[in-house]
């Protein structure tokens, strides 16, 4: 089957693309009202672009009447969100703060989860999560009722668990998210596999003298 994206209506778009490109990690997004109300919601329209500097997008659309949700206004306001990923433990807390609750309820409280301060940031941190990246805003892009939000990760918070014992490496036996696929379908990170690129074939590159990657640096 073949699709002209200039003839499918929106609702058609927006089932294949979502039905194909996946499994989304799911940002499960904090931020703060003018009035000191914690917000959650959970977006998988997200993921990180670049490390240096450290950036995550953010889409977002409005509700189906046109008004934004909160997730954006609080974000153009104060100009700051946390991440967090979601694993198992907290998949069915991430659903409840997925509901259009009226923008005075504390979804993480009403969820059942804990919020913790932040290190940077005003908005909070949710302490049950295995990780949470602290952002600010770099830009923000309006495609009519479509928002993209660019944020660079100033602070990052790991579950010590999640990590081996020097702060390096994710355990990958410890720390399993979630990710969203069709519909209401999602799938766990419990069945992961080593693929490495064939040794043989590396002298390509070397030939080609794009140069060897700097190994990154990890403090500690
Ligand atoms: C797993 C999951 C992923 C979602 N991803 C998005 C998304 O990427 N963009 C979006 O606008 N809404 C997304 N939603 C819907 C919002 O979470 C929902 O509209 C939420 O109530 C918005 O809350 P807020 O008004 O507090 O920001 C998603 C919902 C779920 C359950």
């Amino acid at each position: 089957m073949d699709f002209d994206f200039a003839e499918l209506p929106e609702k058609d778009r927006y089932r294949l693309l979502c039905s194909f490109v996946g499994p989304r990690p799911i940002a499960l997004v904090t931020t703060i009202d003018e009035h000191g109300c914690n917000n959650a919601a959970p977006m998988s329209f997200f993921n990180v672009f670049s490390h240096e500097p450290p950036l995550l997008i953010l889409g977002m659309q409005t509700r189906p009447n046109g008004t934004a949700k909160d997730t954006v206004s609080n974000i153009r306001r104060s100009g700051e969100f946390v991440v967090h990923m979601v694993d198992m433990a907290i998949a069915k807390e991430m659903i409840v703060t997925g509901i259009n609750f009226p923008s005075d309820v504390d979804e993480i409280e009403f969820a059942g989860l804990t919020s913790v301060p932040s290190v940077k940031l005003a908005a909070p941190r949710i302490e049950e999560a295995p990780c949470a990246m602290e952002c600010r805003v770099s830009q923000i892009l309006d495609y009519g009722r479509r928002t993209i939000v660019i944020g660079e990760v100033v602070q990052m918070y790991v579950r010590d668990e999640c990590l081996d014992e020097r702060g390096h490496y994710v355990r990958p036996e410890v720390y399993q998210p979630i990710a969203r696929l069709h519909a209401d379908n999602y799938i766990v990170a419990d069945n992961q596999f080593v693929l490495k690129r064939p040794v043989e074939l590396l002298h390509h590159e070397e030939a080609a003298g794009y140069g060897v990657p700097k190994p990154v640096k990890v403090p500690g």
